[in-house]
């Protein structure tokens, strides 16, 4: 109906039933779901590899969204695509070859992003917007779910915008904009206002959920 996309992060989800919860969170109308890796390298938090990508696969009739917090980047990528990652997106800090990792990622069969922190400038997209796919902002910076939303951040989701929108008139393509951090039911339209396609929420959507009840995110997720 909307024509934006809503990615659950599972970081907040039950880490004891996540096949359960990526099936509940999609029949309650996820259009992604996001997975964050981290590696205790790059971000300081330790979270879930290939191996728990490939055992939720069976549950995930929608398209995995895999966000690489990790240095390096590039063994990931093949071991992702052979999990079952639809979509693969990577901080440029943490690979020495962008533009490498973005070919590799595509070669993989798989839709390519680059993830900016907050403080991370733009420019990073200037040479390589034919190599990508979709381009994720950081609201919050990466490493911990439940954190609250950087609003100076909403300015550079409308530089982003700006920068998409002139590039899909030069060459036909639109990629897509992710922004992923605190967002919630109280912030999602300004978010969206600023030019986001698709909206990642974790603790919104996982945080506020009864355990037992399988309709448990219809509400959540419908209001958004
Ligand atoms: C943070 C992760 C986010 C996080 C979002 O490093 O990349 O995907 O899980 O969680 P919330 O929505 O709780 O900020
Ligand atoms: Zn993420």
């Amino acid at each position: 109906s909307s024509p934006f996309l809503i990615a659950p992060s599972l970081l907040s989800a039950d880490f004891a039933r996540l096949g359960e919860e990526v099936r509940d969170v999609i029949a309650a109308g996820a259009d992604w779901i996001h997975f964050d890796v981290m590696d205790n390298h790059y971000v300081p938090n330790l979270t879930m590899g290939p191996m728990v990508c490939r055992a939720i696969k069976p549950y995930a009739s929608v398209p995995i969204d895999v966000h690489l917090m990790v240095k390096p980047v590039d063994a990931l990528v093949p071991q992702f695509a052979e999990a079952g990652a639809d979509l693969i997106s990577f901080h440029p800090e943490a690979s020495e070859h962008v533009d490498r990792t973005l070919e590799l990622i595509r070669s993989c069969g798989c839709r390519a992003g680059l993830v900016f922190n907050p403080a991370t400038p733009l420019v990073w997209l200037e040479h390589v917007l034919d190599r990508l796919d979709f381009v994720l902002l950081m609201s919050v910076n990466p490493g911990f779910g439940g954190q609250r939303f950087i609003v100076h951040t909403l300015k550079k989701i409308v530089a982003a915008r700006k920068m998409l929108d002139r590039y899909a008139e030069e060459s036909g393509r639109r990629l897509l904009l992710e922004v992923d951090g605190g967002v919630n039911l109280d912030n999602i339209a300004e978010v969206a206002a600023a030019g986001a396609d698709v909206f990642v929420a974790g603790s919104a959507v996982f945080g506020a959920a009864r355990a037992d009840d399988p309709h448990r995110y219809d509400s959540i997720i419908a209001g958004m």
